[in-house]
């Protein structure tokens, strides 16, 4: 008992004792005592994303320089820098009295707080040294420097300048000795500072080398990972266990911080989802009249199911006198299609441009075209990019995307079942697909929010006033020898204003060459549609989407099936005019037209004769005027699609059967006064037999139905898009009612013969 009170005596005062001597030697600084001075000459996206997280953590920043013209140089590719500098050095001297006054002088456009004021100042102060630098594992600019480091037993050893923390009265001693020119090296001259080791001693310099607070990302990658935290995520690094606090994306890694940006410090996490998708929203009903768009449409190769992408434009839930449509098209094949859009829709849309295959454009040159009419016109608000492969089954779309308010933001869109999508998570070195930690989690919706990411294709919307600013160069699509949209990514991501490249004079090359770099997104917010895949697609036949039933299955199944087909599962939606004579929806009308058309087109109709060469044996006892499905090369397809659709039907109506989906006769029949108008009372070679309405009984013949004789039962007014399915044989004796004017279309199949 005694024993056990002075155990928990003896742990009480140590604990006091710690907290005690805590408190003396280190009084935490009031954050007030903490100035942020940051070096920014434009607002770009990535000067507003550290704002954000400035704000976010209420630190006090000042910004120098904002609205000068840049002349340091082309910092992150050359030396340069000197600039920042001399303006640090500027508004030290205002400051250089306040002893107790801490800066932080950082960069902007590349980097992120991912922690508070107190946090900093605390590690400062745990540093005890007067000014602190950020370190890197890289000697810059001048690496026969290399030796003169002092060397360190773990940590990164050369000085960074992205980040420099310090009292007020030492950083100004340091930058009073600025005397250079403004493309001179910043990071340079703070290196020859710090390697003296006089002044390093005086003025009691040191390098953070274990990203206590600084976390320079170059040659670093692989050191760090997000921590997600229930309020906030931040960044690991897992070799020296620390949490830095400034991340900085210095170098060639701005993409990378891209990547982290989209989660640190409160962009999104686990338990909250996107915390900073509804910043800056524009809301459209409290406009007085909606947004102009120009819509580029780009078909650069065959594409299946056009008419239902037209048709998905045409149908946007925006209005429609906003919208200007620029359609750029490759392909002699779809010629008939536009122009039967445009003909259906010729006053839908404000104006309807076409460029066609006979102007011989490349890829590019057309998507330079189409940009450049929203770039020139003063009233386009946006120009949104469409390749016909989009399926836009959200007529919210283009609302959704211009509430978000972005410069260049993507819906995603995806293939089917697939990881294929519209963007990449990240770059390989060489500018090409690499897959980011993400981006399964992106694609599958398992994380939703707006992303920031290098590379996008396939639909995208820009503001207009971006593309007569920032993307004012009038021929984005073509860069060497990059894909077009590759090209355009590029350009984007890697902004600078170096038009003049050429320009003899190296004062001007420096001052045009500011990196602006533009944030890209993709939104999952919302689910927008697909991609359909162009692979395979062959434009010999007529209505050749009827052949993507393999390539394409939802689309084949939204253009063809009928749209109360499931109602057939799911209400029982389907009637039984005669015993055992099943009747249902199956096909649109789109379904049976093509068809038809289909039929007409190949046009060797049998002339319903006896002998018959296509089938074994030669001989048909019950003959009628067809075409095979093999004729027309659709026999697989024909058999796809009765598995697919008909073998469930199956199952519901003659429960226990299962059938195997196989058929050898698949055929459409013709039958018309003049050739043959009927079918005689006959059995059918199959377990059962589907037959499927292909036109209307009133407008396209009269007459026709179908007689089953044990029942003495008709169906004498058949539907279009409906199919009988009946026993094949012994019960279900049945004959073709005389087709009395006009022609009469239906595809019949003997299945499990
Ligand atoms: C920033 O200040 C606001 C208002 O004082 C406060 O509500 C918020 O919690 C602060 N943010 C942080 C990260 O401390
Ligand atoms: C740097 O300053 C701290 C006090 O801020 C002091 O304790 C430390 O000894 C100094 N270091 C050197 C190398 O002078
Ligand atoms: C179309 O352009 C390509 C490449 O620009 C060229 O090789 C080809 O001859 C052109 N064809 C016609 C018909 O002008
Ligand atoms: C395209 O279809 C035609 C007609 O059925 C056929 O002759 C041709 O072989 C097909 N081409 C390919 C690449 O499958
Ligand atoms: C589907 O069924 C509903 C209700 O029975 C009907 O109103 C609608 O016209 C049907 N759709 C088609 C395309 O026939
Ligand atoms: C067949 O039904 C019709 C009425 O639908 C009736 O008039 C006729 O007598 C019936 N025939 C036989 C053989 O039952
Ligand atoms: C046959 O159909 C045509 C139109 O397809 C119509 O003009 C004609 O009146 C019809 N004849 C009969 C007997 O219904």
């Amino acid at each position: 008992m005694e024993y056990l009170t002075f155990v928990v005596l003896l742990w009480f005062s140590w604990v006091q004792f710690i907290s005690n001597s805590a408190e003396s030697s280190q009084q935490p600084f009031p954050t007030e005592k903490l100035l942020v001075l940051t070096v920014a000459t434009q607002e770009t996206d990535g000067y507003r994303r550290f704002m954000q997280s400035a704000d976010y953590f209420n630190y006090t920043v000042k910004v120098l320089g904002m609205g000068e013209e840049w002349r340091g140089g082309d910092v992150g590719r050359s030396i340069g820098g000197g600039q920042k500098v001399r303006l640090l050095k500027e508004a030290m001297e205002g400051l250089r009295d306040q002893e107790d006054l801490v800066v932080l002088s950082v960069d902007s456009y590349d980097l992120i707080f991912a922690g508070g004021p107190e946090e900093i100042l605390r590690k400062f102060q745990e540093a005890n040294h007067k000014v602190l630098f950020a370190a890197e594992g890289l000697v810059w600019p001048d690496k026969r420097l290399q030796d003169k480091y002092p060397s360190v037993r773990s940590g990164k050893r050369f000085l960074n300048s992205g980040g420099i923390i310090g009292y007020a009265p030492y950083v100004t001693k340091i930058v009073e000795q600025w005397n250079l020119h403004e493309n001179d090296d910043d990071q340079l001259f703070y290196t020859k500072i710090y390697l003296d080791p006089q002044q390093r001693e005086s003025l009691n310099m040191t390098l953070d080398h274990k990203s206590q607070i600084f976390q320079n990302l170059n040659g670093a990658i692989d050191e760090v990972l997000l921590k997600f935290g229930t309020e906030r995520v931040r960044v690991r690094n897992t070799v020296y266990d620390t949490l830095p606090v400034v991340v900085h994306g210095n170098a060639n890694t701005k993409m990378y911080l891209n990547y982290l940006g989209n989660y640190i410090p409160n962009a999104w996490n686990y338990e909250r989802g996107c915390g900073v998708c509804d910043h800056n929203m524009v809301d459209l009903s409290q406009l007085e009249e909606y947004p102009t768009v120009m819509v580029g449409v780009f078909i650069e190769q065959p594409t299946p199911f056009l008419s239902q992408f037209f048709q998905r434009l045409a149908t946007l839930d925006y209005p429609k006198h906003k919208l200007n449509v620029f359609v750029h098209n490759n392909e002699v094949y779809h010629e008939r299609h536009i122009q039967k859009f445009w003909e259906e829709n010729k006053d839908v849309f404000n104006s309807f441009k076409v460029v066609g295959p006979e102007e011989n454009l490349s890829q590019g040159e057309a998507r330079n075209m189409g940009m450049g009419l929203c770039r020139k016109d003063p009233g386009c608000d946006y120009y949104l990019s469409m390749d016909a492969d989009v399926m836009l089954t959200n007529r919210q779309t283009l609302k959704i995307l211009i509430e978000q308010n972005r410069k260049i933001i993507g819906p995603l869109v995806t293939r089917h079942g697939k990881l294929w999508s519209n963007f990449w998570g990240a770059l390989s070195l060489d500018g090409y697909y690499a897959r980011s930690e993400d981006y399964i989690d992106i694609v599958q919706s398992k994380r939703v929010g707006v992303w920031n990411i290098p590379y996008m294709a396939h639909i995208y919307l820009i503001k207009g006033e971006v593309l007569r600013n920032e993307l004012k160069e009038r021929k984005h699509f073509v860069l060497e020898k990059l894909d077009p949209d590759m090209a355009l990514c590029r350009h984007a991501r890697e902004l600078t204003n170096h038009r003049e490249k050429d320009s003899p004079n190296p004062e001007t090359f420096h001052m045009l060459r500011v990196p602006k770099g533009m944030f890209m997104y993709i939104t999952n917010r919302h689910e927008f549609g697909r991609l359909i895949s162009t692979a395979n697609f062959n434009t010999s036949h007529y209505n050749s989407d009827l052949w993507q039933i393999f390539e394409n299955p939802m689309d084949w199944k939204e253009k063809y099936i009928h749209p109360n087909y499931t109602r057939i599962f799911t209400e029982n939606y389907l009637e039984e005019p005669c015993p055992d004579v099943f009747w249902f929806p199956v096909f649109t009308e789109r379904a049976c037209d093509e068809l038809v058309e289909e039929m007409e087109h190949y046009g060797s109709w049998s002339g319903g004769n006896h002998e018959d060469k296509r089938i074994t044996g030669g001989y048909e006892t019950v003959p009628t005027d067809d075409i095979h499905m093999k004729q027309i090369g659709y026999d697989k397809e024909w058999l796809h699609f009765i598995r697919e659709f008909i073998s469930p039907v199956t199952l519901k109506v003659f429960s226990g059967y299962y059938t195997k989906g196989y058929a050898v006769m698949n055929f459409v029949v013709k039958y018309t006064p003049g050739r043959q108008a009927y079918l005689r009372p006959h059995h059918d070679s199959s377990t059962f037999t589907i037959n499927v309405a292909l036109n209307s009984k009133g407008t396209d013949f009269q007459g026709g139905g179908c007689r089953f004789h044990r029942y003495n039962c008709s169906v004498d007014s058949p539907r279009k898009g409906w199919s009988f399915m009946h026993p094949g044989r012994l019960t279900h004796l049945h004959e073709g009612l005389p087709t009395t004017n006009g022609t009469r279309y239906i595809a019949v199949s003997f299945i499990d013969p």
